[in-house]
């Protein structure tokens, strides 16, 4: 994915495939034409790239030259007449193609048109790398089409969004889906995930899923997912990742307006980590980041004793237990640490300190991504 200015844009048409649909212009145009020597006349700036590709890959003599359309300073309307710039060449009873990069309402067409009509040509061909037949309104016949597109803005290749993306060897389209920040929150027992996870969710309006309460919810709720879960439990036994990552799933879709998501005990493993990326990639997203508050063990042993003395949870005041919950959760994680790192995705953040101080640390990683 990619960011021009303010929007977001993903892969759309590889280089490879605009290669072959320029192949196959090339072809059909040679053919059609024969010996004659055509002019080949690219429509600027969106059409540079084109051209150059097209001309060489033409098999035969041929003629190359740019012009441009440009309104008329200071008059707004897009369907104003528009000035030509450079065309200096005497073009009667030559055979014309217009390579155009894309044609989509047809109104540059048509300006094409006008401004032929005068020129006494043998004929006019016109050429066009992208059309969208959604959003034509013209009745100009068009000669040549690389590839049909549907009524997205593309950019890439020539197309630019307001300057920017021209340069791309191949085309993006806009992503009609909103942007989404998403975050793996990691930590150890008593580093202080749920406090700065409330902050997080307030500050960059994101949802807080946290497998427990998902869990919880669905068990007291009796959904299908939560009874399934609970034979399990019941059992004694692991639940599948696949009904875990069932119940994710389906609290990433009862969300669907979100702006993105914290998840909290979630992925646990490499199949959850690879599910998740799977379920993002459908609403054109990703995991931004995992984030993990970084506290020294003897910090955490002190601070769940000491809230094992007021919250009396059985858990927080035995110290075996709770060194013990230590370095399951290491053992557990390390592999996922492994997993965002290898995609430069693992952010450590020092969580010792007063809550405020760790927020912004926490803000400074996030407001980078
Ligand atoms: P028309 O509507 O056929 O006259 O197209 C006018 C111009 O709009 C094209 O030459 C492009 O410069 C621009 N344009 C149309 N659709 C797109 C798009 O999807 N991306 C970038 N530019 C576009
Ligand atoms: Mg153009």
């Amino acid at each position: 994915m990619i960011k021009l200015h303010d929007k977001y844009f993903k892969p759309y048409i590889s280089a490879e495939e605009i290669d072959d649909a320029v192949t196959k212009m090339v072809q059909d145009i040679a053919d059609d034409l024969g010996d004659e020597v055509p002019v080949f006349i690219g429509i600027l700036n969106g059409s540079f790239m084109l051209v150059s590709d097209f001309v060489k890959k033409y098999p035969k003599p041929c003629e190359v030259t740019f012009i441009k359309l440009a309104s008329y300073e200071g008059v707004k309307s897009t369907e104003d007449i528009q000035r030509l710039i450079g065309l200096t060449q005497d073009l009667t009873g030559r055979t014309v193609v217009i390579l155009e990069d894309i044609i989509d309402t047809g109104n540059t067409l048509h300006e094409v048109h006008r401004i032929f009509n005068n020129e006494g040509v043998k004929q006019l061909l016109i050429a066009t790398l992208f059309y969208k037949p959604e959003a034509y309104k013209k009745d100009f016949k068009i000669h040549y089409i690389g590839k049909d597109i549907p009524n997205k803005f593309i950019v890439g290749y020539g197309l630019d969004y307001d300057g920017l993306g021209r340069d791309l060897p191949q085309v993006y389209q806009l992503k009609t889906t909103q942007h989404m920040t998403n975050l793996v929150l990691f930590g150890p027992p008593g580093a202080g995930k749920g406090t700065q996870a409330n902050f997080l969710k307030e500050k960059y309006n994101l949802v807080h899923i946290s497998t427990g309460d998902v869990f919880r919810y669905n068990i007291k709720n009796e959904t299908a997912l939560g009874n399934l879960a609970k034979s399990y439990i019941d059992k004694g036994a692991l639940v599948p990742d696949q009904v875990t990552i069932d119940m994710l799933e389906a609290e990433v879709e009862k969300n669907a307006d979100a702006k993105g998501f914290i998840f909290d005990g979630f992925p646990r493993n490499e199949t959850q980590a690879e599910a998740l990326d799977k379920i993002l990639e459908s609403k054109d997203s990703k995991v931004n980041a995992m984030v993990a508050l970084e506290v020294e063990d003897e910090v955490l042993v002190k601070r769940l004793l000491e809230r094992g003395k007021t919250s009396g949870r059985k858990d927080d005041s035995d110290e075996s237990i709770i060194r013990n919950r230590i370095k399951v959760y290491y053992n557990e994680t390390a592999i996922l640490k492994d997993y965002y790192s290898a995609q430069d995705k693992y952010f450590g953040v020092d969580g010792v300190g007063n809550i405020e101080d760790i927020t912004e640390r926490l803000c400074n990683t996030i407001d980078k991504l």
